[in-house]
Parts: C-alpha cells; structure tokens; sequence
C-alpha cells in the first residue's frame, strides 16, 4: 500500500476512535454516521458484548464500567502468571490491560500502546480509578512501538491489528519486543473470500474492523512470517457487530472474530 494512502486510513481510524473515547459511548465500529451506521452500536450493546466476552468474575474484579471495543478475550487465553511482562496493543479504554495488571501482580508489568491520545486519557483514568499502578499507557503506534527489544512476556491485542494498513510491520514489532519464548495471544477480524469492493474501499468500514481484514489464512502467514513458531487458531465466532451487512452489501458469513496463540522461538 502507497504511504499516502496508509497515512489517510491512519488519520481516518485514529480521529474515529478520538471521537469515541471522548463520547465515551463507544464501538469497535466508527461513531453514529449516515455512512457508517450499519456497523455502529450504541453504549448498551459495548456493555452487552462486554458481558459477552468476559466471564463475571473479569468484570466484576474491574468493578468499573470500563466499555469493551474488542472482539475476543485474548487476555483469558493467554493464561497470564505473577510476575510477567504483558504489551496489550490497541489498549482502548484499557480493559484487558487493566484486567491484565491484576493478573501479573504488583511484580508484574502491564504496557497498553494505543496511537489515539483520547484514549491513552480516558485508560489512564480508568486505571487511576482502580488504584494500578503495575499499568502504564503509552501513545505509539504498532508499526514502529516505543518497547525495548526482547522485554515482554505476553504481547496481547483485541480487534486492533486489522485497522493496521501495515500489518507485517506491526507483527515484526511484535516478534522484535518479545523475550525468546514469549508468545502472542490476539484476537482479531479476518475474512473468508474475496469482500466486495465498495466496502474494501470504505474507509468507515476501515474504522468499522471489517475494510483492513485480512483473509484467515493470510492473517496466520504473516504471523509465521515475522518468525512466530505454533501459531494456531483457537477460537473463531461471528463478527460481534455486524449482521451479515457492510455498508448494506451482503457479507454472508465472509467475517468472522479469531484468536490465534503464537511463540516466539526460545
Ligand atoms: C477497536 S478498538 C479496540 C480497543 C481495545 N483493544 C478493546 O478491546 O477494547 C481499536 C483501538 O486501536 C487503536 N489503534 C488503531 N490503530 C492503531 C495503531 N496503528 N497503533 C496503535 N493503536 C492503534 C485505536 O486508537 C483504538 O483505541
């Protein structure tokens, strides 16, 4: 992809994602708009789909109405311990992040990188809330991460990786953060077949986590391509917000949500 082009659909993803955290009745789909309104979703079904990723625990240990814009929980399967080094990319408000902190302890460390200063805001008071202080969120971005080389355990991320327009970079910061050993939990968007082009071409559907998909296949290429070893697919659903439509083109059963569980070789 053209670098212009990346640019656009950067400054296009990052002021949606603005507006959300500033309306704070947010979605992993753009804000409310006449182009984009097939995808969107009001405050209550984030809080429904929260309820629906998350076991009652989670949320309960969160005790805070932190929104969800994920479409997994990649921080359950990671199977967090004391102590460990966790990068949550695309942190959002900070809900894995901050549920990522409690389960690596006082002696862990949690690192939520999200490009959008909106958002670093609004997860900074969410974790101030909860009196973390084992999580810190920095603005960044994916593709070229302020994290030092070799220093993370985990590496998660929830429905964020599909608005990259560059996604081979953003799993070779992956690969060139992690400790040998580490591993890759992620939960992402990907798609099956070819996507009409009037949606690919959509830069809400873009913001939407449905134009940047890539096809599954694809998707697990790239990671074995940055290095990654065992990378496998564990869980696979339905888009959790759009209903078979994009931009009112029929999309079947073409996008689906996944996780994949990646290491880098020791
Ligand atoms: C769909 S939301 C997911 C937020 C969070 N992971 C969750 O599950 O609630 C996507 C987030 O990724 C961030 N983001 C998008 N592209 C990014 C990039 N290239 N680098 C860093 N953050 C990015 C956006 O600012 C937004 O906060």
């Amino acid at each position: 992809m053209k670098a212009k082009k990346a640019e656009e659909i950067k400054k296009f993803v990052r002021e949606r994602y603005a507006e959300i955290a500033r309306q704070q009745t947010s979605s992993c789909c753009a804000p409310q708009s006449k182009e984009a309104s097939s995808c969107c979703s009001s405050r209550t079904s984030e809080e429904s789909r929260a309820h629906r990723l998350y076991s009652k625990e989670e949320l309960e240990s969160i005790s805070a109405n932190i929104p969800s814009l994920g479409c997994g929980n990649p921080t359950a399967l990671s199977e967090l311990k004391e102590n460990e080094v966790v990068l949550d990319l695309g942190s959002g408000a900070g809900l894995d992040s901050i549920l990522a902190a409690q389960k690596v302890g006082p002696g862990g460390r949690v690192f939520g990188l999200d490009m959008t200063p909106d958002m670093i805001r609004l997860a900074r008071t969410n974790a101030k809330d909860l009196a973390l202080d084992n999580v810190e969120f920095r603005l960044g971005e994916m593709e070229h991460m302020p994290i030092e080389s070799s220093s993370v355990d985990v590496a998660i991320s929830n429905c964020v990786i599909n608005l990259s327009p560059d996604k081979d970079a953003v799993f070779g910061e992956v690969f060139r953060v992690l400790k040998p050993g580490g591993r890759l939990s992620v939960s992402d968007i990907v798609t099956y077949g070819e996507l009409p082009a009037e949606i690919r071409g959509n830069l809400a559907q873009w913001a939407g986590c449905v134009a940047g998909a890539l096809d599954e296949k694809k998707y697990l290429e790239k990671i074995r391509a940055a290095g990654f070893v065992q990378v496998e697919l564990k869980e696979e659903g339905p888009h959790p917000y759009q209903e078979k439509t994009a931009c009112g083109v029929q999309t079947g059963n073409q996008i689906a949500s996944v996780t994949v569980t990646a290491y880098k070789p020791k």
